[in-house]
């Protein structure tokens, strides 16, 4: 005999008898189920269950607490390498450990990047000194939970050209956050944040981008500041990704230096930069790591 299958009518109720309509109900789950494993499939991209979101969002309630108190910490005289050992040993104090320490040989517990630093500053002997910029990026696992974020602080009495810059790296951040919402693209992302910083006469790094996050340190999709709007991977609720535009004051070029860590602007004007873990939800977006912009 043939088997026939019975379709189910989208208000008839749901096989499952929880009550509800189909439609409402499971039909939507085996979509949920589909989009995960399609994303897993297509992308290499892990979609967050609601337990892994709450574990982001405690390791990055951890984060956030630390880098408040870094900021009280910063004025000139202090040594980059106080900022280590600080961002260290309250992480392991809250039982957590320090995602940057040992990673691909990283050496410190925290990258500390000033002035026409970009990025991946290894704290050492230097001293903050009056009108410094100061990017600060922790991230730690906490019960196995990632999360990553970074702001840039002022020195003392900030310089115009610090203000500047530090203003316009803030803003590149909030204008990417504020286009998440499902059915935009990692396109649109970039498009904003490009096109926020060139209009300001500033300039996008290309070679580092954003990552998805949460279960290891640098997840997919990678999430890059510049683009074009429509281009790339649909958002969709569960994704988990960091934004953070490293923006120069001058040309997007740069170098790595000697400790192949170190990456500097190749004209030596300032770069800031800002960071935190996005989820994307059904209505549009939540900060796992929250703080103003
Ligand atoms: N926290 C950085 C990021 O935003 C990565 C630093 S890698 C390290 O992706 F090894 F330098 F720590
Ligand atoms: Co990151
Ligand atoms: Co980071």
């Amino acid at each position: 005999m043939k088997h026939k299958s019975v379709k189910i009518g989208q208000n008839s109720t749901c096989p499952c008898g929880s009550g509800k309509k189909y439609k409402n109900c499971c039909r939507n789950k085996k979509i949920e189920v589909s989009i995960k494993k399609e994303y897993k499939r297509r992308y290499d991209i892990h979609l967050k269950e609601p337990h892994e979101i709450k574990g982001i969002k405690k390791s990055g309630k951890l984060l956030l607490s630390i880098l408040d108190q870094v900021e009280k910490m910063i004025e000139p005289g202090l040594k980059t390498d106080d900022i280590n050992t600080f961002v260290h040993e309250e992480t392991i104090k809250a039982g957590a450990i320090p995602a940057p320490l040992h990673y691909r040989g990283f050496p410190k517990s925290v990258c500390v990047s000033i002035n026409d630093v970009i990025c991946h500053g290894i704290p050492g002997d230097r001293i903050l000194k009056n009108g410094d910029i100061v990017n600060v990026d922790i991230t730690p696992i906490l019960d196995g939970y990632y999360a990553d974020a970074s702001k840039t602080f002022f020195v003392g009495t900030p310089t115009k050209d610090g203000e500047k810059i530090v203003n316009v790296a803030a803003q590149s951040l909030k204008r990417g956050i504020e286009v998440i919402a499902p059915g935009a693209t990692l396109g649109d992302i970039g498009f904003a944040i490009q096109n926020y910083a060139e209009s300001q006469g500033c300039s996008v790094v290309r070679e580092f981008i954003g990552h998805g996050v949460g279960i290891d340190f640098h997840e997919q999709p990678q999430v890059m500041h510049f683009g074009k709007r429509g281009d790339g991977i649909t958002l969709v609720p569960g994704m988990v990704f960091t934004i953070e535009p490293m923006i120069n004051l001058g040309k997007k070029e740069l170098h790595v230096l000697e400790d192949r860590w170190t990456a500097v602007t190749n004209d030596g004007s300032l770069s800031a930069q800002f960071e935190q873990t996005l989820l994307v939800t059904e209505k549009g977006w939540e900060s796992l790591t929250p703080y103003e912009l």
